[in-house]
């Protein structure tokens, strides 16, 4: 297989710029900017999102069950940067009922409640039921805008 062909027809998956909210053991909020998240069914409502699996993130889905995702809006790029460097305190978020943390300016938001995992590979699957959605303003962005990859 070419290498550089995989890698060119891999990163024609499109994919969305999100902000996943989740809360540490102790309590406090923790932010992973990340693509990898897709439908996979109506009824229920189903999510899958890949996480790294070295990720705060990961452990802290695996702990409490749940995450939030939250579309970044047009307009309001710098978030994924911030979010990046860790600089989570210069990010505006609120809680769902459920106390996780979501975008205050985003394009809206999406909790999800764990109901499978699938471990193979370096982004374990995580499967999740949709539990309780916000509403947001403006338009999502998409990670070809950001010029950024993720993927091949
Ligand atoms: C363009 C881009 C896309 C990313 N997408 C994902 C993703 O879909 N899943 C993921 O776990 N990490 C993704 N990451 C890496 C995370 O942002 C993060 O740095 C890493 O997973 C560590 O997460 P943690 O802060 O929870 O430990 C992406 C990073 C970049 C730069």
């Amino acid at each position: 297989m070419d290498k550089k062909v995989k890698k060119k027809i891999l990163q024609q998956i499109p994919y969305g710029a999100y902000i996943v909210g989740t809360q540490t053991e102790d309590g406090k909020d923790w932010l992973m900017f990340g693509t990898w998240l897709m439908q996979t069914s109506f009824k229920p409502t189903l999510v899958a999102f890949a996480f790294r699996k070295d990720s705060r993130t990961l452990a802290n889905v695996r702990r409490s069950k749940s995450f939030a995702v939250s579309f970044i809006r047009e307009g309001t790029q710098d978030v994924a940067e911030l979010v990046l460097d860790g600089a989570f305190e210069k990010v505006k978020t609120e809680r769902t009922t459920s106390g996780l943390p979501v975008l205050s300016d985003g394009a809206g938001w999406i909790e999800c409640h764990v109901v499978n995992q699938i471990p193979e590979g370096d982004h374990p699957i995580v499967l999740a039921e949709v539990a309780d959605v916000g509403p947001g303003k403006g338009k999502p962005i998409f990670l070809e805008s950001l010029g950024w990859h993720y993927g091949g």
